[in-house]
């Protein structure tokens, strides 16, 4: 029986890699450590809450003794750290939390496995280290260029992970992938946030010209990236994981509201976001080569990713109200 310890398990990805586990293999343990910030949601696996094949800490990443606790008491098999602050904006708005849950979050995982055995440590890194690429893609070897507080945190684990590799033998393995979507996703991110404005006759707040590409990622593919990469990547190394599916926010806006059939007068350009990486693409032959690729059709999956909103309203709405509604407002002035 394989055991994985999973951090930030109550997110958008994490909560999806839970499903794709436990659903794909009667014989696992999954051991999920969450703070339950706004962005983790016990409602995410309640499916799973008798399950004896899932165990829940309620806890932070930066504290050593829960973290311990869990090595000792369970001996997980790999470590998959999830956990982070992840959206840009609120960074650019208050980057504390960032440095504190990606690297300092990421140091004290690191440390408390080196105490301990442990097959794999992946560190859930992202393309926006990188930072932006005008044309052609980046590879695993390209210098980091990150561009505004989230990113630069992410970079930050992402070499202290390394680090730990090539200082302690530790054995690491880093992911680096591009924009997911999918269900569970908190609306606040593109996808999420278009989808259920539109449903709800918001407008739909598009930054800048619009021009900003990113390449699309299916979570359930990145899902099986990963379980992919822990059980055959090599230690030590990186790998790049993209969806191959690039388009610019004002592609994704046209779709969503073609799919919603809502009317072009929901788009609204604002003020765009500071320091606004122009496009992320990705090569991901390494990963190619080393027997995985993506298997969803973009369009099928952004139709299953709406249905699903428009099937779990009771998800979502309690989601965009207090503490949201004044961040939104902040965030997108003049809507
Ligand atoms: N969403 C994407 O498109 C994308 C793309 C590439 C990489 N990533 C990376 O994947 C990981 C998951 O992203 P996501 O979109 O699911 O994020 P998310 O914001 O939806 O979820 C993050 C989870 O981590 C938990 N968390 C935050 N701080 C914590 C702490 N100190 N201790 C324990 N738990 C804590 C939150 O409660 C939440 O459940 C992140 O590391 C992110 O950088 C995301």
């Amino acid at each position: 029986m394989k055991k994985y310890f999973i951090t930030g398990g109550c997110g958008f990805i994490g909560s999806n890699f839970v499903h794709y586990i436990l659903r794909g293999k009667q014989d696992a343990l999954v051991i999920n450590l969450d703070k339950l910030t706004y962005a983790g949601n016990l409602k995410n696996l309640e499916q799973f809450e008798n399950d004896e094949r899932y165990i829940f800490y309620h806890g932070d990443i930066c504290d050593q003794q829960i973290v311990r606790k869990i090595f000792v008491d369970h001996k997980p098999d790999y470590l998959i750290n999830f956990a982070a602050e992840s959206h840009v904006d609120r960074s650019i708005g208050k980057p504390d939390d960032f440095i504190q849950t990606d690297i300092f979050g990421a140091f004290t995982l690191l440390e408390t496995a080196r105490e301990h055995n442990i097959d794999r440590f992946i560190q859930i890194s992202t393309d926006e280290v990188y930072g932006s690429i005008e044309k052609g893609s980046f590879s695993e070897t390209d210098p980091l260029m990150p561009r505004n507080p989230y990113s630069a945190s992410k970079a930050g684990a992402d070499r202290l992970a390394y680090s730990y590799f090539a200082t302690y033998d530790l054995p690491v393995i880093i992911t680096r992938a591009s924009n997911n979507f999918g269900p569970y996703q908190f609306p606040e991110k593109l996808i999420p946030l278009f989808v259920t404005n539109a449903m709800e006759n918001e407008k739909l707040p598009i930054y800048g010209d619009g021009k900003n590409i990113r390449d699309w990622l299916y979570v359930s593919d990145h899902c099986a990236a990963i379980q992919y990469i822990a059980d055959n990547g090599v230690i030590g190394e990186i790998y790049n994981i993209g969806g191959g599916n690039e388009l610019t926010n004002l592609e994704i806006t046209d779709i969503i509201l073609e799919e919603t059939n809502k009317p072009n007068s929901l788009k609204k350009f604002v003020q765009d976001r500071l320091g606004h990486d122009r496009r992320y693409s990705l090569n991901c032959d390494k990963l190619i080569a080393l027997g995985w690729q993506p298997k969803h059709n973009f369009s099928q999956a952004m139709q299953s990713t709406i249905n699903w909103y428009r099937d779990n309203e009771q998800w979502w709405k309690p989601l965009k109200s207090g503490e949201y509604l004044e961040y939104y407002k902040q965030n997108y002035k003049g809507l």
